[in-house]
């Protein structure tokens, strides 16, 4: 169903706070509708696009507790990270919001609040597998045991991963909390449901019927399969405590449901973006809402969302939500747990100034029918034999030859009379890519509105296509002598080519399309786009006598060395997401009778001196309960002799003694190192006796 509208709502999905951003998110969701959004821009639509850090949820917790911080510390490093990835990569958010901030909290709060006092919700009480070491409640991933189909020992409470099957926590054999690791009991708890299921008759209007053509086949058909299979309720709150309490008396301990929170989130950045002016964007039936996103978020998004939406009254329901399929890399899954991807934070340090050759490679390959696959090597093909042979050559090309001829002022754009055999020739050429360029702006324009940029990028890159073939087919440089005017209405024409892919490339590869238009020396884009778009056809961009730039080259080739590097990278496994925060990975499993072999103690420090010709080493006397002995720690940058004396320590008190600056050192003060290189005591948290052993 296509409407119109006064204005457009643009998401893209929030993404979890919980590591870096890989190519995959990128080319899911936040490339496609930056994409769309800079092309509503260009057509002086108004467009609020938002977007945030999704920071609630299991995966939040889970990650928090594996990384032993708190989950606003590790929510607050993510939420840092991908903010400034997404904005050093160009990402055109009005918003990059977060779902911590108070602002969301209220505002899913009264959301809830206003679903809860319709008297829509269901309250029901039911047995839910709780850790009584720990005094909570267990989320089925924080719950292990074995699978009742495979016999896998270690299945989760939600899934099996060896055998894929989806499982609820009581289906588990001997079930463990994966916390404390100790078998849960079953305890009671009251939670609130929402009734998907009295929206069936809803959702078959608005969806199954109202949405069948408009909405890609991807998205419609999974709509439909669940719809078909019947709908249930769905429970909205949690026992935990991280996320946003429920704003009931008789709830304490309770949250909400990530997934009730976060696409409220939407609602709660157009607020803090647009102040009291928030709500045409979510209230006016002449508002488009159309949400980007990955094809694991289609049933939240196309289901579950408009029926809180519905549910709450107050709101409009999304127009279209274009899903992405997945990214795959080097023909397998992209793992953050393997670090099988490519980060976008280090493909950007590593390839700087090529924002645009990303971007359209992942335009080129965007999943929207299939799952698709980026190789290096196809990344060089194309930057190669695309956008440096097509694109970056045509440019150039005319660039150079109008300095060459013109000594870079623009020709006259008089047509040339076809009186020559040379002419006519330069008059069918021009009439055939007229033509042409014109389809070609045509079907761009076509593929941008319908969600299909992978076409349109393909039909913009034809723009070039034609372009190269104009000048082939004219040969400029062969009349130079022989027919100057002919030269000059080629190199006009091109020129305005020229331009005009300069303002079609905005959308795709802002960069270029800045560079381009930069080179000519002054195009006006925004004009230049609303002729483009509703000419649907080729504008004018530059004028006769106009002095443009020099030539600079918009690509280069992609070396070999380079893309080797990367495929070489790919084969080492470390935990990007740790190492990108700055936190070392893992070392490999040991067994407790490695852990047996080592001897750590507590000493008291009895002296402390500087060691001469070290700004390192600190000489320490330690009392061990067993003997007086020197140690050697490499910690004077953080604490002074002064500081030392009389502290306690923990000691390795049998490590082989080693030399360094020619004195003897006894054994390893223990330390804790952040990820800034800082270094603290580890001390028992009361007095204890020097020789009192740790284990
Ligand atoms: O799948 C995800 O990464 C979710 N964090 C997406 C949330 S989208 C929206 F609802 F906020
Ligand atoms: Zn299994």
């Amino acid at each position: 169903m296509t409407k119109s509208y006064k204005r457009t709502t643009v998401t893209a999905a929030l993404p979890y706070a919980n590591g870096p951003l890989h190519i995959g998110h990128i080319a899911g969701a936040y490339l496609p509708s930056d994409t769309y959004v800079r092309y509503l821009r260009l057509k002086g639509e108004d467009v609020v696009f938002i977007c945030g850090s999704d920071e609630h949820g299991v995966a939040i917790n889970l990650g928090a507790k594996k990384e032993g911080v708190s989950p606003k510390q590790f929510v607050d490093k993510y939420h840092a990270l991908m903010k400034k990835a997404f904005s050093d990569f160009g990402i055109s958010f009005d918003i990059y919001s977060r779902t911590s901030n108070p602002v969301h909290y209220k505002t899913a709060q009264e959301f809830f609040t206003t679903i809860y006092q319709k008297g829509i919700f269901l309250e029901e009480v039911s047995d839910q597998y709780f850790d009584e070491q720990e005094g909570i409640f267990l989320a089925d991933r924080y719950i292990t045991g074995t699978c009742p189909n495979c016999k896998h020992p270690n299945a989760y409470g939600d899934q099996c991963e060896k055998c894929g099957s989806s499982l609820n926590p009581r289906q588990l054999i001997n079930p463990r909390s994966t916390i404390s690791g100790n078998p849960p009991v079953l305890k009671p708890t009251k939670h609130w449901y929402f009734p998907l299921d009295n929206y069936e008759n809803w959702l078959k209007e608005w969806l199954i019927e109202g949405h069948k053509t408009d909405w890609t086949t991807n998205v419609y058909g999974q709509c439909r399969s669940w719809i078909d299979r019947g709908l249930q309720p769905r429970s909205i709150t949690r026992d935990m405590d991280w996320g946003i309490p429920v704003p009931l008396p008789d709830a304490k301990g309770k949250v909400l449901y990530v997934w009730f929170d976060a696409p409220i989130g939407y609602i709660s950045a157009t607020k803090e973006l647009k102040g009291t002016d928030w709500e045409k964007y979510w209230k006016d039936p002449e508002t488009r809402l159309i949400h980007f996103i990955g094809k694991d978020n289609i049933v939240f998004h196309c289901i579950i969302f408009p029926c809180m939406l519905r549910a709450e009254g107050s709101f409009i329901v999304p127009d279209n939500v274009p899903a992405n399929e997945f990214l795959n890399l080097e023909g397998e899954k992209i793992s953050t747990s393997r670090n099988h991807a490519v980060w976008l934070h280090e493909y950007l340090e590593e390839f700087p100034g090529r924002r645009d050759e990303l971007r359209y490679v992942l335009t080129s390959i965007s999943p929207e029918t299939k799952d698709a696959d980026f190789t290096w090597k196809d990344y060089q093909q194309r930057v190669n034999s695309e956008l440096v042979a097509i694109l970056g050559n045509f440019v150039n090309r005319v660039m150079v030859l109008t300095w060459k001829y013109f000594d870079g002022v623009v020709p006259s754009d008089k047509e040339i009379p076809g009186t020559t055999p040379v002419r006519k020739k330069i008059l069918d050429a021009y009439r055939q890519a007229h033509t042409e360029l014109n389809q070609s702006v045509k079907e761009m324009i076509r593929g941008l509105e319908e969600f299909r940029f992978r076409e349109a990028q393909f039909h913009l890159m034809n723009i070039a296509r034609t372009g190269n073939k104009f000048l082939a087919e004219t040969e400029p440089w062969k009349l130079a002598n022989e027919d100057k005017d002919a030269v000059g209405a080629i190199l006009n024409y091109a020129l305005t080519v020229v331009g005009n892919l300069g303002v079609a490339c905005q959308p795709f590869l802002p960069d270029t399309a800045h560079n381009i238009l930069r080179q000519l020396n002054g195009v006006d884009l925004v004009n230049n786009w609303n002729d483009l778009w509703k000419k649907g056809g080729l504008v004018n961009t530059v004028t006769m006598g106009h002095k443009i730039d020099k030539p600079a080259l918009l690509f280069r080739n992609i070396e070999d060395t380079e893309i080797e590097r990367q495929i070489e990278k790919l084969k080492k496994p470390k935990s990007a997401m740790t190492e990108s925060a700055g936190i070392k990975p893992l070392k490999p499993e040991i067994t407790i009778d490695d852990f047996a072999k080592l001897d750590i103690r507590i000493g008291k420090v009895l002296a402390a001196e500087r060691v001469e010709k070290s700004d390192k080493l600190l000489k320490l006397i330690i009392d061990t309960g067993i003997d007086q002995r020197t140690v050697l720690s490499g910690i004077s940058k953080h604490y002074s002799p002064e500081d030392m004396l009389g502290k306690q320590v923990t000691l390795i008190a049998n490590l082989a003694p080693r030399k360094m600056m020619g004195m003897q050192s006894q054994g390893m003060v223990l330390m804790a190192e952040d990820s800034d290189g800082k270094l603290k005591l580890l001390q028992p948290d009361a007095d204890v006796a020097p020789g009192s052993t740790v284990s």
